[in-house]
């Protein structure tokens, strides 16, 4: 079996696709996990559905539902929640798990939160009253050819780069810097973190590591004048992406522990609180 990791580091936004149709058996694998009961660490429950374009025509897509951005893809998934507290984190984190297992079939994605009209795919979703669609993803083969578009916007977001270690991890305070090896067995569970998508790059996850209680505390560094797009705000996704990926490693590594969120967790200026991860005795 693939390691999470590995799956973490093969996966990249791709927005050129071959247009080719994803094989029979790898379609159902992925329907299966699509259609499945989702639920985040916050106990709300996302819905995903996978969207075929194949009645719609190709100019009409290029131009009506990705604003151009996402070439020749036949399939999306699309992902739907309730407005509620902590309904960005576990979209976040139900969505997230789904691009990795389409990683893990080969298939390649690209998170969509900003260049997507949610009339053009509303209806094909599904959505019902009250429900927000945040995010969706193609579905598919990556083109060997890369268009014009996808490189302009990987250089505009800076999508090769990720933040050093130590802005993102931090020893029982902000500013005393965590190092790989101070991490010990949650050192790859880390670095799956900085590996994670986020939107526009923005790298919003801040850990803090407090030793005496064996808890990790995952914040959220808002981006300046970053806007909250739609219902949903993009960065409470981001955070909760990357605690998907930190969950993934810590469970394929066997360490035990849980979320919650505490009342009197540490206020750090600037950073909004988000959850905290803690080891089992
Ligand atoms: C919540 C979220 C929303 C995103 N929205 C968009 C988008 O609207 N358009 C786009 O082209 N890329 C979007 N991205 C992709 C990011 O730009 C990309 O993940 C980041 O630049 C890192 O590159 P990588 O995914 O190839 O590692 C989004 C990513 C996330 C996590």
């Amino acid at each position: 079996m693939t390691s999470i990791s590995k799956i973490i580091s093969a996966r990249y936004s791709c927005r050129s696709f071959t247009g080719t149709p994803v094989d029979k058996e790898t379609l159902d694998a992925l329907a299966d996990r699509v259609a499945s009961p989702q639920r985040g660490p916050f106990g709300n429950m996302p819905r995903f559905s996978l969207l075929s374009m194949d009645s719609v025509s190709r100019d009409e897509w290029r131009r009506l539902g990705t604003y151009g951005v996402v070439k020749n893809a036949r399939m999306y998934l699309a992902g739907m929640i309730r407005p509620a507290p902590q309904a960005a984190c576990d979209f976040g984190y139900c969505m997230e798990k789904l691009i990795l297992e389409a990683t893990r079939l080969s298939i390649s994605t690209c998170w969509l939160g900003g260049t997507f009209s949610v009339g053009a795919f509303a209806a094909a979703a599904g959505l019902r009253d009250g429900e927000d669609l945040p995010c969706v993803s193609p579905i598919g083969y990556s083109a060997n050819q890369k268009s014009l578009t996808e490189r302009l916007l990987r250089r505009i977001a800076g999508s090769d780069a990720r933040k050093p270690w130590r802005e993102l991890f931090f020893i029982d305070r902000p500013g005393t810097p965590l190092s790989s090896a101070d991490a010990g067995p949650y050192a790859e569970a880390l670095e799956n973190v900085r590996l994670a998508p986020s939107a526009s790059n923005k790298q919003p996850w801040r850990i803090v590591r407090h030793e005496d209680r064996q808890a990790f505390t995952f914040y959220l560094s808002p981006a300046f004048g970053y806007r909250r797009i739609k219902k949903i705000a993009l960065q409470e996704i981001d955070l909760g992406i990357a605690m998907s990926h930190f969950d993934l490693t810590v469970k394929e590594l066997g360490l035990q522990g849980t979320w919650l969120q505490e009342n009197d967790a540490r206020v750090i200026e600037s950073w909004d609180y988000i959850a905290t991860w803690q080891a089992a005795d």
